[in-house]
């Protein structure tokens, strides 16, 4: 087995002779290394790892399994002799921030789906979860003072087929303890991903609305069942912001993450008061000793206290943001979202968005670069990933071409980076248990025949 079937890429590998049989001892040693880097020695009588924390631990573990070849990615060993090459790996990442946001408000996903999801960001050196918990069609995030928040947004009646007007007549639901919630941000931590919890305001927020209408300007509202930009937005009076500080303080109990997301995007028809909503919410994170996150529609909202800004609408809004003083993490639709269909032929399932092909996200490269640049993040929006082989087919492998993107620096080539997954990481995905789309076009059960998209 060669080493350049690592991917990640890492910095720099020395082959040399021989190989040490998997699963070996591996003496874990601290070393003053850089965050989250690490250095493999492969030897015929074992395995030395140095690291200068808990990821850099992690990621040479994970170069380790990559190395055994796919049957180490296997929940359970199916008794085959697999062997390490030896050698010496240095290893390190290009970015700091190495995101996946992931909307469970669209489609609840299970704790248990959340914690595979988390391991399969590991498998890939990602370290961020961005958890998109409350949006128009559903509120995951359960606050003991305000429990309507699920019993009321935590479910929908129904729901719409794809970009279509039909409702398919199913109800769909459900929500997260603050335990679960406990449980999932320890899970991550153990695997050095750190889950950036995120509550939209003061858009996006219908499933609040619903559960509590005097969050609003009318006397009722209904969670929404349809996709697309809903112009209810909460009204910016002092009772919802008080609300909202509640809210976002209970978050902070669970979710030791420094950086807090709080949306801000797609709000039509916004006024001032919106705008000093949404400041205010970015202040009060500020004085609990945590960093806003927002989408790039907040740089319109003027004396914003320094901020991580979500760059999605287009590469110049990130490098707008760096100008005003904020950090960055670039998720331009243009390129690294997920959810956008993967090729224009016919058959691709619920066909959304751009085209975005593996070899599109392979070739992101932010427009941004410097002190301000944080990393980057791919998303994964769910309003037509009703369940979970769903996320699989739209997250993969193109979230395994982005991983590249956000660990490995130098130059990429596509057609040196194609045999590798196709040869080497396709069959790890295989071993997991990943139904990822294949690299020619779905399969037949992955088409959704009749649904509508809305291709752009
Ligand atoms: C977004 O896609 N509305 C951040």
């Amino acid at each position: 087995m060669a080493f350049d079937t690592l991917l990640p890429r890492p910095v720099s590998v020395t082959p040399t002779a021989g190989s040490c049989p998997w699963p070996s001892t591996v003496d874990a040693r601290a070393a003053s290394l850089p965050a989250e880097a690490y250095r493999l020695e492969i030897s015929p009588s074992g395995v030395v790892l140095h690291c200068g924390d808990l990821a850099g631990e992690v990621y040479g573990r994970q170069t380790l399994r990559q190395l055994a070849g796919p049957s180490a990615f296997r929940a359970a060993s199916l008794g085959d002799a697999l062997s390490l090459p030896c050698g010496v790996v240095e290893d390190q990442p290009r970015f700091a921030w190495r995101g996946c946001l992931l909307d469970v408000a669209r489609h609840y996903r299970t704790k248990a789906e959340v914690l595979r999801f988390i391991d399969l960001l590991a498998a890939h050196k990602l370290n961020v979860l961005n958890l998109h918990l409350t949006d128009d069609q559903g509120w995951r995030f359960e606050v003991p003072e305000f429990p309507r928040l699920t019993s009321v947004g935590g479910w929908r009646p129904s729901s719409m087929v794809g970009s279509g007007g039909e409702q398919d007549g199913r109800p769909h639901g459900g929500f997260y303890t603050g335990d679960d919630l406990r449980e999932i941000v320890a899970y991550a931590a153990s695997r050095a991903v750190t889950v950036v919890p995120e509550i939209d305001i003061p858009g996006h927020a219908r499933a609040a609305l619903a559960a509590y209408p005097s969050l609003g300007t009318s006397e009722s509202y209904e969670i929404w069942t349809s996709w697309g930009i809903s112009t209810s937005l909460l009204s910016p009076s002092s009772s919802t912001l008080d609300f909202f500080k509640q809210v976002f303080d209970h978050l902070l109990e669970i979710f030791p993450s420094k950086v807090i997301a709080l949306g801000g995007d797609e709000t039509p028809g916004a006024t001032d008061e919106h705008r000093k909503f949404v400041r205010l919410l970015a202040e009060h994170l500020v004085s609990r000793g945590r960093t806003p996150m927002g989408w790039d529609e907040v740089l319109d909202i003027p004396d914003l206290p320094p901020m991580v800004i979500g760059s999605w609408q287009n590469e110049e809004a990130g490098v707008r943001a760096a100008a005003a003083g904020h950090d960055v993490v670039m998720c331009p639709e243009q390129h690294v979202y997920l959810d956008h269909r993967q090729s224009s032929h016919p058959d691709e399932p619920i066909p959304v968005g751009m085209v975005h092909t593996v070899e599109d996200v392979y070739a992101y490269e932010p427009a941004l670069t410097g002190p301000r640049l944080r990393g980057v993040q791919a998303q994964v929006w769910s309003e037509h990933l009703d369940d979970v082989r769903r996320v699989d087919y739209l997250a993969f492998p193109r979230l395994s071409a982005f991983a590249e993107v956000a660990w490995s620096s130098g130059a990429r080539d596509y057609a040196e980076f194609l045999p590798r997954l196709r040869d080497h990481h396709l069959p790890r995905l295989d071993a997991l248990g990943v139904e990822y789309r294949p690299l020619d076009g779905p399969h037949p059960w992955q088409t959704r025949p009749g649904v509508p998209g809305r291709p752009r």
